[in-house]
């Protein structure tokens, strides 16, 4: 495995790959490595000849009350791990490499952003759809490995590769989550040991909202009324939001009829935002 820290020599082996006709399947990450990661790299690792993982913590995706400066990163114990999993590639730029002095271009989805996650964290999906496609650029992925949790972000990156035609497959993969339930995230290292347990109140509800669907509830208000109850039930949760939305364009519903419909959810913690949902009415 080899750790490659500048643009150009990435850009370089990418070419050499495409030439040699080898898919490239890439895992972009933030680092902080957990279960949900080396899932990705395990599907990559199944679908590709190459795998190219990306450690990169992007500033421009972190508004600045965030945790941009406190996110966790530990490259060392991320490249060991990945060195595990058969990884070919760790992609771990500095800053200037990404943001070259004098960056003034930003990728902006319109339309599927503004809502949920984009309303709380405004200018987060220019700076994701901005990081991504420069990635994408550099590594040119035959296949690329998103998971299922941030179901916001797969919608602006598969709109992303197909408006600005990118020759990548968007695969996406099912949320991993820990024992009690809760989503795997690199922010759940920011939870103590009771919040930790506590916050698995997020998949138990989102639960009751696929239980509630299956017994033939079609009312997305109802759905979501559920789910907020049920969060509401634990002293330590905050609601950001709770929404009923397609899952094709995050518009709100209100009956839930034939096409897939996201049950979407933002949690505080103390400190920590966790996000989660579920997908009724799932095709395939
Ligand atoms: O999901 C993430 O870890 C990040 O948003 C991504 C896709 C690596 C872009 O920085």
């Amino acid at each position: 495995m080899e750790i490659i820290n500048r643009k150009q020599r990435m850009a370089s082996i990418a070419r050499k790959l495409r030439r040699e006709s080898k898919t490239v399947g890439f895992v972009p990450t933030m680092g902080a490595l957990h279960e949900g990661h080396i899932t990705l790299v395990k599907e990559a690792r199944q679908m590709s000849d190459i795998v190219i993982v990306s450690i990169f913590v992007n500033p421009t995706q972190f508004a600045p009350n965030e945790d941009f400066d406190r996110y966790p990163r530990d490259l060392t114990a991320d490249a060991a791990m990945l060195a595990e999993y058969e990884v070919d590639y760790v992609f771990a730029p500095e800053t200037s490499e990404i943001y070259v002095p004098g960056f003034s271009t930003y990728v902006y989805v319109d339309g599927l952003t503004e809502t949920l996650e984009g309303a709380s964290r405004p200018g987060h999906f220019r700076g994701v759809a901005t990081v991504v496609t420069i990635l994408f650029n550099t590594v040119r992925p035959d296949l690329a490995f998103f998971g299922s949790k941030d179901a916001q972000q797969v919608g602006v990156i598969k709109r992303l590769t197909r408006d600005l035609g990118f020759e990548t497959e968007i695969v996406v993969v099912p949320t991993v989550r820990e024992e009690l339930g809760l989503a795997m995230s690199s922010r759940n290292a920011y939870l103590s040991e009771e919040e930790r347990a506590k916050a698995s109140i997020i998949y138990h509800a989102l639960r009751d909202a696929k239980l509630a669907f299956k017994n033939g509830e079609r009312n997305a208000s109802t759905i979501a009324q559920i789910v907020e109850e049920k969060i509401a039930s634990e002293p330590l949760a905050r609601i950001d939001y709770v929404a009923v939305v397609s899952n094709d364009d995050l518009e709100p519903v209100e009956k839930i009829e034939d096409s897939e419909v996201l049950v979407a959810v933002a949690v505080r913690f103390g400190k920590v935002r966790l996000i989660d949902n579920v997908v009724l009415n799932r095709k395939q």
